[in-house]
């Protein structure tokens, strides 16, 4: 099988920084990624090539066969890649049902079909009931949630999570890795998760991506990678200059 995205040694500059310095991964249909790195990694930077958002300044992005390397970010939408984003981007002042409606109309121009089924995913994400309340009044978790309906409601083949859990309670945590295995198991979508909790992120990934000052330094079974030296190093430096 052809993978579904494939990322062919992708650099990203901004100014004399390397953000993502020639990194190539596949990701396979069907698979959970974990794709992690201490902070300044590079990880959303990589998100944002792939969405659209950002062109890479050299490589090349290809998903379901197609070349997306220059493509724009409502085109790769269609194709079907839908993310999330670090830093919340609900639209604030419109209601979560409206939200969610902004992802359906990608799909369909009949406002009746994209209200269902943007209440069906309001549902799903547990969000029940707050169909009408404005986006910005929502707790952060339920903020999160929020954007992954309204990411879902664009039928995606791949999405990709964007710190989706960080920030949460350990409770709220772990609701949202039931969303994701939900999210994998129910509705057949590829993810690629990042995320800075190891104890998350390992039992969730089939596989994981390291990255590290913008390069991919390893890539395996979460049983490998926790084993990994450069990759322990990685961690424990980040510590060392916390400290
Ligand atoms: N739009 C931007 N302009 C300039 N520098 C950026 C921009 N986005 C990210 N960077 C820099 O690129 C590096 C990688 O950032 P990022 O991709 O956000 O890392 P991560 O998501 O792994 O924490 C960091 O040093 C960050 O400061
Ligand atoms: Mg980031």
């Amino acid at each position: 099988m052809a993978p579904l995205l494939q990322v062919e040694a992708s650099s990203k500059r901004f100014g004399g920084l390397l953000a993502n310095r020639d990194v190539s991964l596949a990701i396979e249909p069907g698979e959970i990624v974990g794709l992690i790195g201490p902070n300044g990694a590079g990880k959303t930077t990589l998100f944002n090539c792939i969405t659209g958002y950002m062109h890479p300044d050299e490589g090349r992005i290809v998903f379901d066969a197609g070349d997306i390397t220059h493509t724009r970010p409502e085109r790769i939408c269609r194709l079907g890649v839908a993310r999330t984003w670090q830093v919340v981007r609900a639209f604030g002042r419109m209601t979560a049902l409206e939200n969610v409606v902004c992802g359906a109309l990608q799909r369909t121009n009949r406002i009746a079909e994209a209200r269902a089924r943007a209440r069906e995913l309001l549902d799903f994400t547990d969000l029940r009931g707050r169909d009408d309340a404005p986006a910005a009044t929502l707790t952060l978790a339920d903020k999160k949630r929020l954007e992954i309906a309204r990411a879902l409601a664009t039928q995606p083949k791949l999405l990709l999570l964007d710190e989706a859990m960080s920030g949460l309670t350990p409770m709220e945590a772990a609701a949202a890795v039931q969303l994701v295995r939900r999210i994998h198991a129910e509705l057949n979508v590829t993810i690629c998760v990042v995320e800075h909790v190891m104890e998350v992120v390992m039992p969730l990934s089939h596989r994981v991506i390291v990255l590290d000052y913008g390069v991919k330094i390893a890539d395996g079974t979460p049983e490998a990678i926790v084993r990994d030296e450069q990759v322990i190093r990685a961690y424990l430096g980040e510590r060392r200059a916390a400290r």
